[in-house]
């Protein structure tokens, strides 16, 4: 693996050792050091999550951090291309993350750069770094990644966690329940592969319908910023709200995840169950990042 641009890309194998390797790093059997190297973290869309995950997951390594946080104050603001500042950046960094609004940003920098690009998420696209914390919180939770039942709620259509997290979840014959307004539904080119794959799918519109089936509740927020019209968000925002009162009759061994940041989905009263695994599953994602980090630089 030289990049990690799309999880459409990334073997069961690849996933496996990644997952492998986060265990290793969480549970200080392994220490990769990457003291003479320096990553450039290129993020022209907001973030709180990702960016500083990657940060401190460089830290722990003891690599260098650069940190490019929208155009602001660079030469991008004098008419500089992406071309032309990822060009620049090979030669100061041994490795680039970059997040963009633009849907295939990720890939044209890895065509254009001659150093590991990791995906950090390009519009509403994919965002494979998320997913591959996600797995491992879904192991971690549940003890395998095989046969489970897994719900994925909200925006479908615009939410790139939920793209990745499909084709990942390819590899280890889920049931899966879509859950989302017609007009936010998982997209056509994705329910094709996971019916060519023999993969098991449902769509629903009601979270009740399957809450008290699954093992995994993955809650995610409306994307307010993708839609193009503002009327439209306006009849969808407040569609799904999960409150502890719906989780009553849940299975012993659910697990609420969401990417975060949350906005309305999720109560905060459901913070303090035993479901809840949200903020515990963000600070996976240093972890699995350091893996990501240091299996690209040929470290482990
Ligand atoms: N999950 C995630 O990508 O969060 P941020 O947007 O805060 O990075």
């Amino acid at each position: 693996m030289k990049h990690l641009i799309s999880m459409r890309e990334v073997s069961k194998d690849e996933i496996i050792k990644i997952l492998q390797l986060a265990r290793k790093i969480e549970n200080r059997e392994i220490t990769p050091n990457l003291s003479n190297k320096v990553m450039a973290l290129l993020f022209f869309e907001p973030s709180t999550r990702t960016r500083f995950s990657f940060e401190t997951a460089m830290k722990r390594l003891n690599g260098e951090v650069l940190t490019l946080t929208g155009a602001e104050g660079t030469s991008i603001e004098k008419g500089e291309s992406l071309k032309d500042t990822v060009k620049m950046m090979e030669r100061y960094a041994d490795i680039i993350v970059i997040r963009h609004r633009l849907e295939g940003a990720a890939r044209f920098v890895s065509e254009v750069v001659n150093i590991p690009v990791i995906n950090a998420g390009d519009g509403a696209n994919q965002h494979p770094t998320q997913t591959l914390l996600d797995l491992y919180s879904i192991e971690k939770t549940q003890g395998r990644l095989d046969n489970l039942k897994i719900a994925m709620v909200g925006d479908l259509r615009y939410g790139r966690t939920v793209h990745s997290l499909s084709y990942a979840l390819m590899h280890f014959n889920p049931m899966l329940f879509f859950v989302s307004p017609k007009t936010l539904s998982m997209p056509d080119n994705i329910k094709i592969d996971l019916k060519d794959k023999g993969i098991n799918f449902e769509e629903r519109e009601r979270i009740e319908d399957v809450i008290n089936k699954v093992d995994i509740l993955y809650m995610t927020r409306i994307q307010r910023e993708r839609f193009p019209d503002p009327t439209e968000y306006e009849l969808v925002k407040n569609i799904y709200v999960l409150t502890k009162e719906m989780l009553k009759d849940a299975k012993d061994n659910l697990k609420v995840l969401h990417p975060l940041p949350r906005v309305n989905e999720i109560e905060e009263s459901v913070d303090s169950t035993k479901f809840a695994y949200y903020f515990e599953q963000a600070e996976n994602g240093i972890f699995v990042r350091q893996a990501i980090i240091s299996m690209l630089l040929g470290e482990v």
